[in-house]
């Protein structure tokens, strides 16, 4: 079975502010995603660059994956769905923190009104958390509840990693800390107790990366697919293993330039990672 992940697309209504051309970017990155022939598709959130705040962008972003004719599994990121309220008040076009129940959140009312979706895909189980801090909307006891009783080896999806991505520069200090900071550690004990969860799928970070969860668990991020680090993953699933490997998208294969240009430049693989980072296995076995 075939999974391609990507993660981070940014897409913009008219007219494209924050980065502008995306539209066409994407528009080649649904060529690219046909011709992978995927089973089924993992979308890490950040679908949006505006969601949270016009619910007009999500409705686009469903059409762009609508119109790729494979099964996905789609989570909000921060832009999607605002993490909490204090940057909420810092950012309200860009996530804009919305009190109600999920269902009535702008990505509740276009992606379904769980936060928290189980699917069976055979070989393996994928479970897709949209996640705000304080957990409003009571994903993790949900979760718990759900890995209690996996029998299968399962992905989990969530748009935060929840290890730091690099160890130095921009990306040792931005991560899940100033979004989701309270559920870090619970989330983190919730799958090193769960050993059917051995690869945690994430984005935010528009990097690609490969760091351990726990002993058992690897969290792979890749790059942000409109607005760069552009690339995506390839995760063939076969009896016991997943081989993961990464293709670069049609956007730029740079990102933190913009957002921290007192580190750059910033060599190649802060992006896109080391060869281990783009390819290799992860274990699916069950003890
Ligand atoms: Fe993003
Ligand atoms: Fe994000």
């Amino acid at each position: 079975m075939r999974v391609v992940h990507i993660t981070d697309l940014h897409g913009e209504t008219a007219p494209e502010r924050l980065n502008p051309g995306i539209g066409g970017v994407l528009a080649d990155a649904a060529t690219l995603i046909r011709a992978e022939r995927p089973d089924f598709l993992f979308v890490t959130g950040d679908l949006t660059s505006h969601g949270s705040s016009e619910i007009e962008e999500l409705r686009a972003a469903r059409r762009w994956l609508d119109a790729l004719a494979v099964p996905y599994l789609a989570i909000a990121g921060n832009h999607d769905l605002g993490a909490n309220p204090w940057r909420g008040e810092r950012h309200p076009e860009q996530e804009r923190y919305d009190p109600r129940p999920f269902a009535d959140t702008h990505f509740g009312q276009v992606f379904g009104a769980d936060p928290l979706v189980v699917t069976d895909l055979g070989p393996i189980v994928a479970v897709g958390m949209s996640l705000r801090a304080g957990d409003p909307d009571g994903v993790l006891p949900r979760l718990e509840q759900a890995l209690a009783d996996a029998a299968k080896p399962t992905v989990l999806l969530g748009h935060y990693p929840l290890t730091a991505t690099r160890s130095a520069g921009v990306l040792s200090r931005f991560g899940a800390g100033d979004f989701i900071p309270d559920l870090v550690d619970s989330l983190t004990d919730t799958i090193r107790s769960h050993p059917a969860v051995k690869l945690y799928a994430a984005g935010h970070v528009h990097v690609v990366s490969r760091q351990p969860v726990g002993p058992g668990c690897v969290q792979l991020t890749t790059g942000g697919l409109g607005p760069g680090a552009s690339a995506y993953r390839r995760y063939e699933v076969s009896a016991g293993r997943l081989d993961y490997s990464t293709h670069f998208g049609p956007g730029p294969l740079s990102f933190w330039e913009r957002y921290a240009p007192s580190e750059a430049p910033f060599s190649p693989e802060y992006h896109l990672g080391s060869p281990f980072e783009r390819m290799g296995s992860v274990s699916l076995a069950l003890p």
